[in-house]
This record gives C-alpha cells, sequence and structure tokens, in this order.
C-alpha cells in the first residue's frame, strides 16, 4: 500500500522547505497576464440562486469557536438558510478591493496569496427547500449548481468506510484543492498550502456549524478516488482534500450507493497556460487510500505524542472571565476579520488576550483522524515580543497543563523577522506562534496521509486564532518561513521536528487598509 511507504511525504516536504538560499535562487517570477481565475465555473450548468437575507446565530465568536460542537441530543437536520450561512461565511465573498491589474474579492478565510484554490461542494440528501443531489458553490453569484440529481450519501458512506458522522448525515460539505491556482505563485510548495488554507476556511465552518446548533466533523480518511469519482475532477489539477458531514439524523442506514457516470462538464480554463508540478501529485497520490478496508485501518489507531517534562520557567495561562469576554457574533468576526499588512511595533497585547486565543483554539475539534477526541499532532512554539505579563523571549506552549514554558528569554525581533522570510510583520507583531511537529510518529502512524492530517490542522487551528484574535479587536496574519532555521532556533526543545505553519498576532497599525 502506497500510504504505508513514507519517505514519500519526506521527499516531498525536504524538497520544498524555503531557507535563505532556496528564496534567493529561484528564478520563479510572477506571469500577471496568466494569473488564474480563482473561482471555478461551470458555464453551461443553471445556478440556482440562494438567499441572501441569512439569519445571523447572534453566538459569540469565542464560545462558537471553543466548543468541540454543539450537544445535540436528538436529529439536528439543516436548511436552506443553515446550508447558505455555512457556505458564505466559510468561503464567501466578505470584501472587493480594487488594485491596478484588476480586483480582488476577498473571502471569509485567510488564504496563502488570497489565490483561494479551496472549491466546496455539497452532497445532500432531500432538505427543506434543497432537493437532494450532488452541488457545486459558486461565491460569486452566491448559488449552487446542480452536478448530480439524487441521493448520493450512501457513496460517501461506503467512501469513509461507514464513519458514523457521514453515515448519520443529512448533508455533506466536500472541499478540494485546486493546484494551479494557488502553484502559480507558489509552484510545489501548494501541496502545504492545500492544508492550510482548507483549515483557516474550516476553522470558520465548525464554529458557524456550531452556532448553528449542527454538529461537523473533519473527515480526511476516505478512499479518494470514489469522491474525486463522485464529484467528477480532473484529478490532475483538481482533488477532494476532505468531506464534512453537517448535522445528525437517527435513521440508522445510509441510502444505498448509486451508480456514478463521467459528467464530462464543461468549466472555464483557470487560465491559459498552466504548469504542472509532479511533486504534488505524487505526494497526493502516495498519500491516497485505496480500498474501504485501508480507510478503516487508517482510522483505526490512536495518536500519541508523549510530552516531556516541563524543564523552564512557566507561566499559566490566565484568560478573562467569562462576564468581560467580549460578545461579538461569529458573523461580525468573520466580516470583520482580514489579516494584517502591517503591525504596530509599539504596540502590546495582554497575557490574557494571548491566553483567550490559545486556550480557544487549542481545545479540539471534531475530526477523525484525532483519537481520542481532543489530541492535536502539532505543538505551538512561541516567540513572545510583547505581551503583558510574559517576559520577552521564545516559549512551548504545554496544552494539557495550559502554561507557557520559558525556553529562553530574551528580545528577538530581529531572529523572528529572518525566520518569516525577512518580513517586517513577525518581528512587529506582539506574539509569533510557530507550529511544528514531530512528522516522524506521524507518519509512523498515519502513513503518508498524516502528511495531510498534520497540515490541515495545523490550518484550522491558526484559522481559530484568527478568529479569536479578530474577536478581541486585534490583527493577526499567517505567515510562511524558513523551515530549518525555525528548528535551529528552537532547538535543543524542538530536535527532531518540522516546522509546519506560522501565525503573527499583535495590533495592526491604525490608519492601514482593512
Ligand atoms: C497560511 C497563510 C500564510 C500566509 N503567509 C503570508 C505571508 O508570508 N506574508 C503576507 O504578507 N501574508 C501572508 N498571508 C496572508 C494572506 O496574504 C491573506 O490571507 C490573503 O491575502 C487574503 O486576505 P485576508 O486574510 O485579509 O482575507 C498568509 C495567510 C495564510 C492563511
Amino acid at each position: 500500500m502506497n500510504n504505508r511507504e513514507v519517505q514519500a511525504a519526506w521527499k516531498y516536504h525536504d524538497a520544498t522547505k524555503h531557507s535563505y538560499w532556496s528564496i534567493r535562487n529561484s528564478p520563479h517570477v510572477l506571469d500577471w497576464a496568466n494569473r488564474p481565475l480563482p473561482f471555478k465555473v461551470y458555464p453551461k450548468v443553471e445556478a440556482l440562486p440562494l438567499p441572501r437575507d441569512l439569519t445571523q446565530t447572534g453566538v459569540a465568536a469565542l464560545s462558537a469557536i471553543s466548543e468541540p460542537g454543539p450537544s445535540v441530543g436528538g436529529d439536528s437536520i439543516p436548511d436552506l438558510q443553515d446550508l447558505v450561512r455555512i457556505l458564505h461565511f466559510s468561503a464567501g465573498i466578505t470584501k472587493q478591493r480594487k488594485y491596478p491589474g484588476g480586483e480582488i474579492y476577498f473571502r471569509a478565510a485567510a488564504c496563502t496569496g488570497a489565490l483561494y484554490e479551496i472549491e466546496l461542494y455539497v452532497v445532500t440528501g432531500d432538505l427543506k427547500s434543497l432537493n437532494a443531489g450532488v452541488y457545486h458553490f459558486n461565491p460569486t453569484d452566491l448559488s449552487l449548481r446542480l452536478l448530480r440529481k439524487g441521493d448520493f450519501r450512501g457513496n460517501l458512506a461506503q467512501a469513509v468506510g461507514m464513519e458514523p458522522a457521514m453515515t448519520h448525515a443529512p448533508a455533506a460539505v466536500l472541499c478540494t484543492g485546486t493546484y494551479w491556482r494557488n502553484a502559480w505563485k507558489y509552484q510545489a510548495r501548494t501541496y502545504r498550502h492545500f492544508g492550510w488554507d482548507n483549515g483557516t476556511l474550516l476553522a470558520n465552518l465548525l464554529a458557524v456549524s456550531t452556532a448553528s446548533g449542527l454538529p461537523a466533523e473533519i473527515v480526511l480518511g476516505f478512499v479518494d478516488a470514489k469522491v474525486n469519482r463522485l464529484l467528477d475532477l480532473d484529478i490532475r489539477r483538481e482533488v477532494c482534500l476532505c468531506l464534512v458531514p453537517i448535522g445528525r439524523t437517527s435513521g440508522s442506514l445510509p441510502p444505498a450507493q448509486r451508480e456514478v457516470q463521467a459528467l464530462s462538464l464543461e468549466t472555464i480554463p483557470v487560465s491559459q497556460r498552466e504548469v504542472e508540478y509532479p511533486a504534488m501529485l505524487e505526494m497526493h497520490d502516495r498519500s491516497s487510500l485505496e480500498s474501504e478496508e485501508e480507510v478503516a485501518q487508517w482510522r483505526g489507531k490512536q495518536v500519541i505524542l508523549p510530552s516531556s517534562a516541563p524543564a523552564g520557567e512557566a507561566v499559566a495561562l490566565q484568560r478573562t472571565p467569562e462576564e468581560e469576554q467580549p460578545k461579538d457574533t461569529i458573523e461580525q468576526v468573520i466580516l470583520r476579520r482580514g489579516s494584517t499588512r502591517t503591525f504596530d511595533p509599539a504596540a502590546s497585547i495582554s497575557l490574557a488576550h494571548l491566553s483567550t486565543i490559545l486556550d480557544c483554539a487549542t481545545r479540539g475539534f471534531p475530526a477523525d483522524f484525532l483519537e481520542p477526541p481532543g489530541a492535536q499532532v502539532n505543538d505551538l512554539y512561541l516567540i513572545v515580543h510583547a505581551v503583558q505579563g510574559l517576559k520577552p523571549g521564545s516559549y512551548f506552549y504545554r496544552r494539557e497543563q495550559k502554561m507557557l514554558e520559558l525556553l529562553k528569554e530574551g528580545t528577538f525581533r530581529a531572529e523572528a523577522q529572518y525566520l518569516g522570510l525577512q518580513q517586517e510583520l513577525p518581528a512587529d507583531a506582539c506574539v509569533d506562534i510557530f507550529f511544528l511537529a514531530d512528522l516522524s510518529r506521524i507518519l509512523e502512524r498515519y502513513g503518508n496521509r498524516g502528511y495531510r492530517a498534520v497540515q490541515l490542522e495545523a490550518g484550522v487551528i491558526g484559522g481559530k486564532m484568527y478568529l479569536a484574535t479578530y474577536a478581541q479587536s486585534l490583527g493577526a496574519t499567517g505567515l510562511t518561513f524558513f523551515d530549518d532555521d525555525v528548528i535551529n532556533f528552537f532547538s535543543p526543545h524542538a530536535r527532531h521536528k518540522s516546522a509546519i505553519f506560522l501565525l503573527a498576532i499583535g495590533k495592526p497599525l491604525k490608519g492601514q487598509p482593512r
């Protein structure tokens, strides 16, 4: 089985590391005339317009982010309003900005390069005001397009090896990644971005589902070929990344599987010319699961990542008392969010701010690869510049104890700037949060699919951090980094780990465009 041959994930990871020299020696330039279209368009399929007068949930963002899901006893079936809320606040257009070469349509979740390579599809049974079918979501005109008529949830239930969240789901959102749309700028590193950008979107999706009283779970174990076929994807260009069953019905059996024919629907080309990066196709192929048995086996094991004993001075998190926390709703916070383009280098945040962000984002989320629930495969390391109540320096976050362990005291703004690809953002932020992972152990447990899991989890936690930051009227931005230098900086503590993700948090410099 391909997935067990984990040198494939190592090969991809090592080949796509950034370093001081890889950036300088790269001949890659952006071909603006060939900039990819940030939307998938089926020109010949009729649009089914969705309601725009959405009811708001009114649920406070901080509580929607931190809850592992709503506690529902009986059936919990989404209606069309719920589905639209979930789709719009995950992948919808939330603002537009003109620039000399055109216009950027910014979306609900942060995405590398604003290239928006993640597409959403809906597979549903009959719902109130929506007939059973396989649909594609188009955020430009807020519509669904029917690709297949009828109930195909049985096909998904089989593809996920009868995972209970899927077998009992009235509907599911499926996320795909379109290689070229992001690779136009980031080349072969895009496969990492699939996890990051899908993850930030899923952080929104999980929070809005919870706020809507609907359970949702990220399902990463599925027979790739079956799901890709159901969506009729051209897999050299676009592949399914995960499934998210939404809601719950008590009916014990999913509908029967249906036959799936090729659709060959016309879509508008993303660019005039596309470049294929074989490293990504190989990474995807080698992390694919081939049968329902393999899926069940893949899912069946617990992830055990032992943590070492604290050695340094430790500071306990200090969250703001519940009654004093900001109550802005999840919808307000998503609409307000927008990555910080310049941080105020003279600003500071409080330990309560940081504690709220860390705690809200790391309480776990429902996902088939996180067993037992609440498990986490990424470790968090921090460079603190300006957090009241914390000495400047580097820290390790002990999640189980909710403690920050001081690794090295000092002012590391210049080092942070270097690690974040020499951008000013990580130097001017109040704190930089680095996600590191013990890839050897993760790949041993999950095979190459673990590489998808670790990137996706980082994106989800990073997305939750974005939301918890903006809920407190602060600013954040995702960043990229020099892989090995990050590990060296946090060593010896981080020895043998790999750099996965980076988020900078601070106060936006007043007057910058939003
Ligand atoms: C994982 C991740 C990495 C990012 N890396 C950078 C970066 O290195 N430099 C930067 O200026 N912005 C970075 N961004 C911010 C994106 O450019 C931003 O999300 C995108 O332009 C969309 O804008 P918005 O977040 O304001 O909606 C990153 C975002 C994410 C999610």
